[in-house]
C-alpha cells in the first residue's frame, strides 16, 4: 500500500535522519529498490520524474508496477510513490489520478508569484487525495532527465512565500545541482539551517549524487529531512554492467545483463541510508495509508 511521506518527513525531521528519495527508471530500478529496503527495514520514497514516467509507459504503468511489486515481493515497509519535478498542475493530476501517493510540483522557472498560484493550486488538489505535495523555491539546476538551469539560490522570504501555499515539503535551491558536478558542491548551509529554524516544513535535497558524506551528514543537521539520488545508481548499475558485457561478451539475454548491475545498486542503497542515518526496523506500518 503507498503512502503520502508526511509521516515519514515529520519524523525525520524531528529525529534528525533523512529518508532516500530513489529515482526509478524501468521495473529492474523499482525492484531492487523495494527488495532492499524491505531488507533493511525502513521506508524509502520512490521519486519517477516525467521522462521516466513517458520510458515506462505513463503513470498508470508506474503507479500499477510499483503496486504490483510491492504485492508479489510482499513488501511490508512504507513506500511513497512521488512524481518528481512535475512541470505543470495538469502533470501533477495526472499522477495523482493514476494513483501516486505524492507530487512535486516544480514552477520554479517562473516568477514567485507565478511559482506560488501554481503550486497552490496543486496542493488544493493533492490535498483532497491525501496526496503530499514538494514543492521547489530558487532554480536547482543541473543536466538529469531535461532539467536545465542555472544554479538560483533560494532566500528565506521565497521559501516563507511557498510554505504560505501548504505544501508539506519544499525543495529550495542552496547550491546543489543535480547530475554529475563539475567541480566542488558549495551548500549554503547557513542558509539551510536559517529556513529550517523559519519553517514548520521538512526541507528537501536535490541533487544528492557526488555531495560528500560529510556534507550530507552536515545538511542533515541543518534540517535537510529527504535526499534525492537519481545519477548515483545509475553510475554504478552502468559501471558494473559495462564490466560484466566486458567478461561476458557472448551473454546476450537482457535480464542477465540488466541484472548484473543489481549487487552494485544494492550495495548503494545500503550505504546511502547508511549515511542518511534512516532508523531501519519499520516493518508493517500501516498509518497514513490513501
Ligand atoms: P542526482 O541525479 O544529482 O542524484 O539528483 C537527483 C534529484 O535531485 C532528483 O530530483
Amino acid at each position: 500500500m503507498l503512502v503520502n511521506f508526511n509521516e515519514m518527513l515529520q519524523d525525520a525531521k524531528k529525529n534528525k535522519y533523512a529518508i532516500a528519495h530513489f529515482n526509478i527508471n524501468n521495473l529492474e530500478w523499482a525492484k531492487y529498490i523495494l527488495e532492499e529496503v524491505n531488507d533493511l527495514s525502513c521506508p524509502v520514497i520512490l521519486g519517477v520524474s516525467e521522462g521516466a514516467a513517458r520510458y515506462m509507459g505513463g503513470f498508470i504503468v508506474v503507479s500499477k508496477l510499483v503496486e504490483g511489486l510491492m504485492e508479489s515481493l510482499n513488501i511490508r515497509v512504507p513506500v511513497c510513490l512521488h512524481l518528481d519535478h512535475g512541470s505543470s498542475f495538469e502533470s501533477c493530476k495526472a499522477a495523482i489520478d493514476a494513483g501516486f501517493s505524492s507530487v512535486m510540483i516544480d514552477a520554479s522557472r517562473h516568477e514567485l508569484d507565478v511559482n506560488v498560484n501554481i503550486t497552490k493550486k496543486v496542493v488544493d488538489y493533492a490535498h483532497q487525495y491525501n496526496v503530499s505535495v514538494e514543492a521547489e523555491v530558487g532554480h536547482i539546476g543541473g543536466d538529469a532527465d531535461n532539467i536545465y538551469g542555472d544554479k538560483y539560490m533560494a532566500t528565506l522570504d521565497d521559501c516563507l512565500a511557498l510554505a504560505k501555499t501548504g505544501i508539506d515539503a519544499i525543495a529550495p535551491a542552496l547550491g546543489s545541482v543535480h547530475g554529475l558536478y563539475h567541480g566542488k558542491p558549495n551548500l549554503n548551509f547557513e542558509r539551510m539551517q536559517q529556513i529550517k529554524e523559519a519553517l514548520e516544513i521538512p526541507l528537501v535535497l536535490h541533487g544528492g549524487t557526488g555531495i560528500p558524506y560529510p556534507d550530507i551528514k552536515k545538511a542533515i543537521a541543518c534540517g535537510i529531512s529527504k535526499i534525492n539520488i537519481n545519477t548515483e545508481l545509475q553510475v554504478v548499475w552502468h559501471d558494473a554492467v559495462v564490466e560484466f558485457i566486458h567478461d561476458h561478451e557472448d551473454v546476450y539475454d537482457p535480464r542477465k545483463v540488466i541484472s548484473s548491475g543489481e549487487k552494485a545498486m544494492k550495495q548503494k542503497i545500503k550505504e546511502l541510508i547508511m549515511i542518511f542515518n534512516t532508523p531501519l526496523g519499520n516493518k508493517n506500518e500501516e498509518s497514513n495509508i490513501i
